[in-house]
C-alpha cells in the first residue's frame, strides 16, 4: 500500500495549509499571497468573474434563491450581505473543510481565500462599478427544462402534484413512488429535476432507489453491515449540476418494480407554485453486463450509542469494514436538526489513518460531495471507513428546536441521526493496484 495512492489529495490539501500559512504570517508586502485582494477592486473586473462561476447557477431568476446576482445593478444593494455571507463561507452553500483532507470535487463552486478577500475590498470600497469594457460575456446556463444525460429511458415524477402556497412555513417531505420498470436494467445516468416552472420553491431534491435486494444479485461484493431497509441513493438535483454519470464500466442495478424516494425540502416563493418534481433514468443497453456495480448506502453509522445530553456539544464515532479493496466516489453527511459537522477518516489495514474529508453539517443543505475521477479514495481491502460526528445542541446552533432536550437515534425529524450516505464500487485486486500504480505515476509526472 502506497500513502499516495489515497494521500494525492491529502497532499493537495496540505499545499493549501502552507499557503493560508503564509498569509497569515505576512511576505512582507513582497507577493500577493492567498487570502490577499487586488488593489482598486471593481465589479466588472474582479467581482462579477467570480459572481458567474460561484453564485449565478442560483441567484438568477427563476431559481430558488431570493434574489438575482447577474447585472451591477442587481448585485449592489446586496454587496455588504455578499461580504458577511461570503466571508463566513456561507455562500455558496459548500461545507468541505478546506485545511484538511481532499480538495478535488465535482461541481465545487467554492471561493478561495482571494476571491473571499476580493469581494470583502470591494464591498468595503463602496461597490465601485469599474470600467465596462472589463465586463466578462454572461455566462450561458444549460436550459433548465432539458436533460443533459441524453435521452432518458425513464422518467419517474412524484406520485401527485405539489402545491406549495405563496407563504408557508419550510416542509421536508418524502415521496414515494413506482418506477414501473418491468425488467431489471443497469443505470449509466441519472437526473433530478424540479417540475416545470417549480424551481423556485425546491430548495432542494434528493433521489433515493427502494428495491428488493438479493445482496448476491446485485453486488459485486460482500456487505457485512447493511442498514436495515433496502434503500440506495440515487442522486442530488443541484441548480448548474447537469445529471450524474456512473464512472465508464460502472453500472446500478435497478430492479423490475423499484420504488423512487424523493426527499424533497419546499421553501414558499411568494407566488403559489405546482410542483411536479422528476428524476430521469438513463441505462446501459440491454444485455450490458458491468464489470463493477455502484454501491451507495448509509453506512458508519453511530445510532447504538447516540446520546446527545441537553446543552452539550457532542461527538459520536461509527465504522465500516470495506471487505475487498474500493474505490469512494461521493460521501454526505446525514444527520437532523442539531447535526454540525462530520468526518471521514480511512484505517488503513497497517493502522495507519487518512483523513480523507471533513465537512460541515447544514439541515439546511443536504449537499452531495463527488471526488474527482483524479481524485477519489482507493483504499485496500480491509479498509475500516471512520465517521466522526457533532452534533450541536445547545442554543447556538440556530436549527435546534429545543437546547433543553436529550436527544437519542430515531426516525422524525426532532430525533437524532448520525452516518455517512458513501457511494463506492468494489474493485477487483488486480484491477485496484493497477489503479493506484497508474495514479502515482500520474501524479509523480505532474511534480
Ligand atoms: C446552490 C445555490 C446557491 C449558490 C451557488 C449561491 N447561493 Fe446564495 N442563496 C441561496 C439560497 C437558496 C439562499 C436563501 C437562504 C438559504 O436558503 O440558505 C441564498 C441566500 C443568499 C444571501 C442572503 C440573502 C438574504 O435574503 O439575506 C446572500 C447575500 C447570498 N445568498 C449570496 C450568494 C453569493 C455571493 C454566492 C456566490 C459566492 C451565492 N450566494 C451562491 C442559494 C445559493
Amino acid at each position: 500500500m502506497n500513502a499516495r495512492s489515497i494521500g494525492v489529495g491529502v497532499l493537495g490539501g496540505l499545499v493549501v495549509l502552507v499557503a493560508a500559512d503564509s498569509s497569515v504570517s505576512g511576505d512582507g508586502g513582497q507577493a500577493r499571497s492567498a487570502g490577499s485582494a487586488p488593489s482598486a477592486v471593481t465589479y466588472t473586473r474582479h467581482v462579477a468573474p467570480i459572481l458567474q462561476r460561484s453564485c449565478q447557477t442560483c441567484h438568477r431568476p427563476g431559481t430558488n434563491a431570493p434574489m438575482s446576482l447577474m447585472t451591477y445593478e442587481d448585485v449592489r444593494p446586496w454587496a455588504r450581505a455578499i461580504k458577511a455571507r461570503t466571508t463566513a463561507r456561507i455562500m455558496p452553500p459548500w461545507h468541505i473543510e478546506r485545511n484538511v483532507g481532499i480538495q478535488q470535487f465535482k461541481d465545487d463552486p467554492s471561493l478561495t481565500d482571494e476571491e473571499i478577500a476580493t469581494i470583502a475590498a470591494w464591498s468595503d470600497a463602496g461597490a465601485p462599478r469599474g470600467d465596462s469594457g472589463d465586463l466578462p460575456a454572461a455566462p450561458v446556463f444549460p436550459d433548465d427544462e432539458a436533460w443533459h444525460i441524453g435521452k432518458p429511458d425513464l422518467i419517474v415524477e412524484i406520485p401527485k402534484a405539489h402545491v406549495v402556497p405563496a407563504n408557508a412555513a419550510d416542509l421536508w417531505i418524502d415521496y414515494i413512488a413506482d418506477s414501473g420498470l418491468t425488467e431489471d436494467r443497469y443505470l449509466q445516468a441519472v437526473e433530478a429535476k424540479p417540475g416545470p416552472g417549480a424551481r423556485a420553491v425546491v430548495h432542494h431534491l434528493l433521489t433515493y432507489l427502494i428495491q428488493e435486494v438479493d445482496e448476491d444479485e446485485v453486488l459485486s461484493g460482500r456487505l457485512d453491515d447493511r442498514g436495515t431497509n433496502a434503500e440506495s441513493f440515487l442522486n442530488e438535483f443541484a441548480v448548474g449540476k447537469n445529471g450524474d454519470f456512473l464512472p465508464d464500466g460502472t453500472a446500478k442495478l435497478v430492479k423490475a418494480g423499484a420504488k423512487i424516494r424523493f426527499n424533497l425540502h419546499y421553501h414558499a416563493s411568494g407566488k403559489e407554485t405546482v410542483d411536479r418534481t422528476r428524476v430521469a433514468l438513463k441505462f446501459y443497453p440491454k444485455g450490458y453486463l458491468p464489470k463493477y456495480h455502484q454501491i451507495s448506502l448509509q453506512i458508519a453509522n453511530a445510532h447504538p450509542d447516540l446520546d446527545i445530553p441537553a446543552n452539550t456539544l457532542s461527538r459520536h464515532d461509527g465504522y465500516y469494514r470495506f471487505s475487498k479493496p474500493a474505490r469512494v466516489t461521493a460521501l454526505q453527511p446525514h444527520m437532523h436538526n442539531r447535526g454540525k459537522r462530520m468526518c471521514v477518516e480511512a484505517i488503513l489495514p497497517s493502522g495507519r489513518a487518512e483523513m480523507l474529508n471533513c465537512m460541515g453539517f447544514e439541515f439546511n443543505w443536504h449537499k452531495v460531495y463527488n471526488y474527482a475521477d483524479d481524485s477519489t479514495p482507493l483504499l485496500p481491502a480491509g479498509t475500516m471507513l471512520h465517521t466522526i460526528l457533532w452534533h450541536d445542541n445547545t442554543a447556538s446552533n440556530r436549527s435546534n428546536p429545543d437546547p433543553r432536550n436529550w436527544v437519542g437515534y430515531g426516525q422524525r425529524t426532532i430525533d437524532e441521526m448520525a452516518f455517512a450516505w458513501v457511494t463506492w464500487t468494489y474493485l477487483e485486486e488486480a484491477d485496484y493496484k493497477k489503479m493506484v500504480s497508474e495514479r502515482d505515476k500520474r501524479r509523480a509526472s505532474e511534480r
